[in-house]
């Protein structure tokens, strides 16, 4: 039997975006324009492009209602977008846990914000959906700078045997992208890392050590995939991916359903 419920999605839209002062000094950094549409319309797009249509967004800072000016309830786009409000800079499995009662009993599509994938990803979520064996698929990419982001290490047949957030001197250069597929399982690990390791040195709640669990518990599996991906997180990054958005000349990702 197939461990197939409906899959929801989740978009992480917290933090206080300080790599992209002064731009986010303002406003909320997924407000911000990839090229002819707001960043956070690229991440939905991951989302509903897998056939997503529930989604909760995760808020943080003061542009509440530029958000909701944006996206509403998601009903122009043929999708039923809801809301929850992270207070701190916590962590993105601090943001995550705010989506217990959303997700309920479902498996999740979890993604970053300010994440960009070129291409449809649904290929890996069907595949996720009738996977008995993996609680959570994680996907990997070879990156210039491994200590800008989480890192996998794998052996010969591919399998993670480890896993770091922003390893100094790494002899890896896979890194962990933003998006996740998940059980709910997913929000009793988080637990289990509250009550053991508790937040980081830097006052966060890594989703590293979550995923660090599932592997430890070979419940993880790294997903490769051939198209480009992108952390819109600095001003280059920003640059770089608008930049490619007007090659691409795509149109906006996010299109209101025609009537
Ligand atoms: O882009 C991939 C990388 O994203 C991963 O390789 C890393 O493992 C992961 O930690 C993350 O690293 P970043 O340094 O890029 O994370 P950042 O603090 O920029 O947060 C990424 C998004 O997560 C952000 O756009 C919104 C969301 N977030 C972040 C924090 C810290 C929240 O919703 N709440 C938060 O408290």
């Amino acid at each position: 039997m197939s461990k197939s419920t409906a899959l929801c999605g989740v978009v992480l839209a917290g933090g206080w975006g300080t790599r992209l002062m002064p731009l986010t000094t303002s406003t909320n950094k997924h407000l911000l324009p990839v090229y002819d549409e707001p960043m956070i319309c690229k991440s939905i797009a991951t989302l509903s492009r897998m056939g997503i249509k529930e989604i909760m967004i995760v808020l943080g800072g003061y542009s509440g209602n530029s958000f909701f000016a944006l996206l509403g309830d998601g009903h122009r786009f043929g999708l039923e977008i809801r809301y929850a409000y992270q207070e701190q800079a916590g962590g993105i499995a601090e943001a995550l846990r705010l989506t217990k009662g959303f997700v309920s009993d479902r498996n999740v599509a979890v993604i970053l914000g300010d994440n960009v994938f070129e291409t449809s990803m649904k290929v890996f979520s069907e595949e996720f959906q009738q996977d008995e064996e993996n609680d959570c698929y994680l996907f990997l990419k070879p990156v210039n700078d491994p200590g800008e982001f989480g890192i996998a290490w794998i052996e010969s047949g591919g399998r993670i045997v480890n896993m770091e957030e922003k390893p100094t001197n790494s002899d890896s250069n896979l890194a962990i992208t933003g998006l996740y597929l998940y059980t709910p399982k997913v929000y009793d690990l988080i637990d289990e890392i509250l009550e053991t390791t508790g937040y980081s040195r830097r006052g966060e709640l890594e989703i590293t050590d979550i995923n660090r669990l599932f592997m430890q518990k070979n419940l993880a599996k790294g997903c490769h995939f051939d198209s480009h991906w992108a952390d819109c997180g600095t001003i280059d990054a920003l640059l770089d991916t608008s930049m490619l958005m007007r090659k691409w000349d795509q149109g906006p990702w996010l299109k209101p359903k025609v009537q």
